[in-house]
């Protein structure tokens, strides 16, 4: 795989962490209950780590970080539908890096992909574990 492809790849994940960071830090405002918001805010911050990750990977590698993300879903103005949105965009998260981390062959690209990798899906845990107690 050439840089330029990787680079390509690095960005379709630098995107996909900055509409997770914008929809976070929004939703943690706007979820009253405090446990959830607290999580929310703290993922959210996960979040932009990730981006600075990928951002380094990027630049090194010659490109420039994409600021090109689609139009953002925060799930409504309801919890279980903001949870349920969460969970889906972690979902996503993990199939993408799951499909870069086989197809990329760069080691030190493929170690930061995994290391973000578990942390989205203790992210995804985090929120389904907040989704069980809605309601209740
Ligand atoms: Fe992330
Ligand atoms: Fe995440």
């Amino acid at each position: 795989m050439d840089t330029e492809e990787i680079i390509r790849l690095l960005n379709e994940a630098f995107v996909h962490e900055i509409e997770a960071t914008m929809v976070y830090v929004r939703n943690s405002f706007i979820i009253p209950q405090c446990d959830p918001s607290r999580v929310t805010e703290a993922i959210a911050v996960d979040e932009m780590r990730h981006m600075n990750w990928l951002a380094d990977l990027i630049v090194k590698r010659g490109g420039k970080p994409s600021m090109e993300h689609k139009e953002l879903e925060f799930g409504g103005d309801d919890l279980r539908g903001q949870l349920e949105m969460q969970i889906a965009h972690e979902t996503e998260a993990i199939e993408m890096y799951k499909r870069q981390i086989a197809s990329i062959d760069d080691a030190e690209v493929v170690g930061v992909l995994k290391h973000i990798l578990d942390e989205e899906k203790r992210h995804r845990k985090e929120f389904r574990a907040r989704l069980e107690r809605v309601g209740k």
